[in-house]
């Protein structure tokens, strides 16, 4: 795979950010009143997580939990869960925030991890979906953009740690 400068837009910098806005105002609807705890995964989560909780003005805690299984473009069937969220969440309602449900091993992971910490509810917010790669049944309460089985990247999410800093969704060639 080529290390190119632009890589082929598939979602444009302006069609994210309609998007982050409406998904802000969809979260705040279903969150106000609860006691709130957001956990975005490392570090595919920071640009969306970032655009996204400033389109969020009810209180909330954030927290990070840090999980890796890609090398290269392939998915190594393995996840690790690096680092866990610090605060406690027991009777919370969690929004877990990640940039893309491939297979759905990360997500099913976390979610997994999670239930021992007893939260009142875990929902899950992703900004891209991937529903033709699915090998684990996980569920998506808000996605920005379904997409087709691409390898992307931008927005946080990278190739070999690179384009994460990309401001728009593209595929390598
Ligand atoms: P899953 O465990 O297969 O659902 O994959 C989720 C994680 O794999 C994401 O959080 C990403 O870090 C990474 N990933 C999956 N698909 C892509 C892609 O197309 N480009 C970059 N990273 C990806
Ligand atoms: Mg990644």
């Amino acid at each position: 795979m080529n290390m190119v400068e632009k890589p082929t837009q598939l979602v444009s910098k302006e069609d994210i950010k309609k998007r982050v806005q409406l998904l802000g105002k969809q979260i705040t609807e279903d969150f106000r009143g609860k006691s709130l705890t957001i956990i975005c995964v490392m570090k595919g989560c920071i640009p969306f997580t970032a655009d996204l909780i400033r389109n969020i003005p009810i209180p909330f805690k954030l927290d990070i939990i840090h999980a890796s299984s890609y090398i290269n473009t392939e998915s190594t069937g393995t996840v690790n869960i690096l680092f866990e969220p610090v605060l406690d969440i027991r009777g919370e309602s969690v929004l877990i925030i990640d940039d893309i449900l491939d297979t759905g091993r990360t997500l099913s992971k976390i979610t997994k991890t999670f239930q021992k910490y007893s939260p009142s509810e875990t929902k899950i917010c992703v900004l891209l979906d991937k529903p033709s790669r699915r090998i684990e049944p996980v569920y998506a309460d808000y996605v920005g953009f379904e997409i087709p089985n691409a390898f992307v990247v931008g927005y946080g999410l990278d190739y070999n740690e690179y384009y994460r800093n990309l401001p728009y969704i593209g595929t390598l060639e």
